[in-house]
């Protein structure tokens, strides 16, 4: 019997300026069902990030050590060949509500358009973190909220570090 090895790649494109538990979550459910996830920091995002994208790389890489089949990048361009760069077979995003859909069924859309042998896979994060988001903690936590329970701990240190670095 002729047996064919599939496995699937795929890649989780962001900002993740700074990673948080929503994130985290989403790549521990991509990483449960896909052969290898690769998380991709957008190196040229028209957002001024607060931290650059070798600290994101770090805070990523540190905080998905555990999970074997994860790994990070950056990118730059269009993702859909940095897709086909990686030999990808699917994009994944989180869609938290339904506010986001809208966004993200225009990407997914485009990049169908760009590249049709790509898919788009969506999950949605566990709903305590439904409300979270990379610009809330850095708006919370720059005016002194406590945000240690919606991202990893090296995180709320490495956002202490900055915040304390600029006063
Ligand atoms: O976490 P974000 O900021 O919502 O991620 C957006 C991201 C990085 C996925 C998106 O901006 C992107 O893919 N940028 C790369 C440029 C590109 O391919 N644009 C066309 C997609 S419609």
């Amino acid at each position: 019997m002729l047996l064919r090895m599939h496995t699937v790649k795929a890649i989780y494109p962001g900002t993740f300026d700074p990673l948080t538990n929503g994130h985290l979550d989403l790549i521990a459910r991509g990483a449960k069902i896909v052969d290898h996830l690769v998380v991709a920091i957008l190196r040229n995002s028209e957002k001024s990030p607060l931290f650059t994208v070798q600290e994101r790389v770090e805070m990523i890489t540190e905080a998905t050590r555990e999970v074997g089949n994860v790994s990070v990048a950056t990118f730059d361009g269009l993702l859909v060949d940095f897709c086909r760069e990686q030999g990808a077979k699917a994009v994944l995003r989180g869609i938290r509500a339904i506010s986001d859909y809208e966004y993200e069924f225009q990407m997914a859309m485009m990049n169908r358009k760009l590249a049709p042998e790509l898919e788009t896979l969506f999950m949605m994060p566990a709903e305590k973190y439904t409300y979270v988001s990379s610009r809330l903690i850095k708006g919370v936590f720059e005016l002194g909220g406590d945000v240690s329970t919606l991202v990893p701990p090296l995180v709320v240190e490495r956002l202490k570090a900055k915040v304390a670095g600029r006063r």
